[in-house]
C-alpha cells in the first residue's frame, strides 16, 4: 500500500452563484492540486453511482479495481481492472491483494459486508461504506444530524432487504465496518441520489415532467423542503475523503441551504424553457384520491424532517454542490439519450390507483391521469 494521506496544495475553491438558491457551487480544481495517486478498490462500480465515482477517480489520477459479478453494464471501463466474484460466498479474487482504500457501494446484508470487511482487513488502509439516511429510526425531527437515533430490527438475523429492513440492515452493516476498522472506517449516508444514470426515475420524473410543460400537478405546498444529492457531487466528495484519509460518519445530503419544491420546479422550468405552471394540492386530498408523487413527502408528522437532514458535517469535510440547473440540464440530456423503449416507460412518477398503474408507466398516461386529478381538485376547491 502507498501512504493514504495525500499532499496537496489547497487552492481554495471558487465560489459560484447558484441561481439565488444559496447553494455553494464550487468544486475543487484537480488541475491546481497535487493529488497523491491512490489504489482504490470499489465493491460494485458499474451501477449508478459507481461509474461517476470511477470517472472522477480517474480524473484525479487514481488506479481503480472493480469487484462485481460481471452482470451489470459490462461494457463500461474496459481499461479498468475488474475482479469477478460474488459478495455472497465468492471473494476469492480479493485475496492476497492490497489497496489504499476500499469503497463499498454494494453492501446491503450485514453478513456479506462483514465478510468483505474481514477479508480486506490489513489489506486496505480505509473502508468507506455507502449507507443511507434510511439508517435513522425516524424522520420526525427537522434538522437531525448524524447522532440521531438509528433504526433497529427485532430479529438481527433477517437478511431479506425490504422497504422496512433496508435501513436497519444498513445500520448493522455500518456497525460491522466500524467494529473491524475503528478509526479507519468512513460511513456515508446519502439522501436520494439523483442525476444522469439514475435507474429509478424518482427524481428524474420532475425535470422530465416539467419539460413537457402545461399544468403540472404538484403535491403539498410551494414552501415544502426537498433534498437530494447529485451523484457526481456525492462520489467526487467520497473520492476526496479517500484522498484525505478522512474517517467518521456523514450524511451525504444537499443542498447547502433549504430548497423548496417551488424553487426546484422553477429552476427546472427555466432550464428546460418550458411553459409549465404548477397547481399545488394538499396531502389530504391526494390521500383521498389515492394519488402519489415521487421524492416529495409532507413536511409534517412522520416525515417532517425527511427533507431537512443536516449536511453540515459533510460540508465541513469538503462536500460541495454544483448548481441545481446543471443537475437538471444534465439529467434531461441523459434522459434524451436513452432509447425509445426506456423513455416510453418511466419507472417512477405520478401514480393514481387504479387509473395510473404502479409499474413503469408512460409520461402520456401519467399526464392523462394528471388532467383527471386536476379536474377533481378544481371540483373540490372551486
Ligand atoms: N439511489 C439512491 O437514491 C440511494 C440513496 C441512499 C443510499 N444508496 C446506496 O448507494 C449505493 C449505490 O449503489 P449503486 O447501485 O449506485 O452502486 P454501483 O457501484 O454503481 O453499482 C452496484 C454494483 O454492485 C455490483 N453487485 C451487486 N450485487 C453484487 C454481488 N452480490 N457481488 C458483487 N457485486 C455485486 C453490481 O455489479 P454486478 O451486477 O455485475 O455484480 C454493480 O457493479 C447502495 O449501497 C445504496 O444502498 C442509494
Amino acid at each position: 500500500m502507498t501512504p493514504t494521506r495525500r499532499e496537496f496544495l489547497k487552492t481554495g475553491a471558487a465560489a459560484a452563484s447558484a441561481l439565488g438558491l444559496g447553494m455553494s457551487a464550487c468544486s475543487p480544481n484537480a488541475a491546481e492540486e497535487q493529488v497523491r495517486p491512490l489504489s482504490i478498490l470499489i465493491l460494485g462500480g458499474t451501477g449508478f453511482i459507481g461509474p461517476h465515482m470511477v470517472r472522477y477517480a480517474q480524473s484525479r489520477g487514481h488506479t481503480l479495481t472493480l469487484f462485481n459479478r460481471g452482470r451489470t453494464n459490462t461494457h463500461l471501463f474496459p481499461e479498468v481492472e475488474k475482479l469477478k466474484g460474488d459478495r455472497d460466498g465468492d471473494l476469492l479474487a480479493l485475496e492476497g491483494r492490497t489497496w489504499d482504500v476500499v469503497i463499498d457501494n454494494s453492501g446491503f446484508v450485514p453478513r456479506l459486508v462483514r465478510d468483505s470487511a474481514e477479508l480486506l482487513h490489513g489489506s486496505v488502509g480505509r473502508y468507506i461504506y455507502v449507507s443511507s439516511v434510511s439508517a435513522y429510526a425516524d424522520f420526525e425531527t427537522p434538522g437531525f444530524d448524524e447522532d440521531y437515533t438509528l433504526g433497529t430490527m427485532e430479529d438481527n438475523t433477517v437478511e431479506e432487504v425490504t422497504g422496512a429492513t433496508y435501513g436497519p440492515l444498513k445500520v448493522l452493516c455500518e456497525q460491522a465496518v466500524q467494529e473491524i476498522y475503528g478509526a479507519a472506517a468512513t460511513i456515508v449516508r446519502p439522501h436520494y441520489i439523483v442525476g444522469p444514470g439514475d435507474s429509478t426515475d424518482r427524481w428524474t420524473y420532475w425535470p422530465v415532467r416539467v419539460a413537457e410543460g402545461g399544468e403540472v400537478a404538484v403535491p403539498g405546498t410551494p414552501t415544502d423542503p426537498i433534498q437530494f444529492i447529485d451523484a457526481r457531487d456525492l462520489t467526487g466528495w467520497m473520492i476526496r475523503l479517500a484522498e484525505d484519509d478522512v474517517g467518521g460518519v456523514y450524511n451525504g445530503v444537499g443542498p447547502e441551504h433549504l430548497l423548496t419544491m417551488e424553487a426546484m420546479l422553477a429552476v427546472a422550468r427555466d432550464a428546460s424553457g418550458s411553459d409549465a405552471t404548477f397547481t399545488w394540492m394538499d396531502a389530504d386530498f391526494l390521500g383521498d384520491q389515492n394519488a402519489s408523487f415521487p421524492i416529495w413527502s409532507a413536511a409534517t408528522g412522520e416525515t417532517a424532517g425527511l427533507h431537512q437532514t443536516s449536511g453540515a458535517r459533510a460540508r465541513q469535510a469538503g462536500l460541495t454542490y454544483r448548481p441545481l440547473d446543471e443537475t437538471i440540464r444534465d439529467t434531461l440530456a441523459w434522459w434524451a439519450e436513452q432509447d425509445d423503449e426506456r423513455r416510453s416507460q418511466m419507472r417512477a412518477g405520478f401514480r393514481m390507483r387504479p387509473e395510473v398503474p404502479g409499474g413503469p408507466t408512460s409520461m402520456e398516461a401519467m399526464m392523462a391521469g394528471e388532467v383527471s386529478l386536476l379536474e377533481r381538485w378544481r371540483a373540490q376547491t372551486g
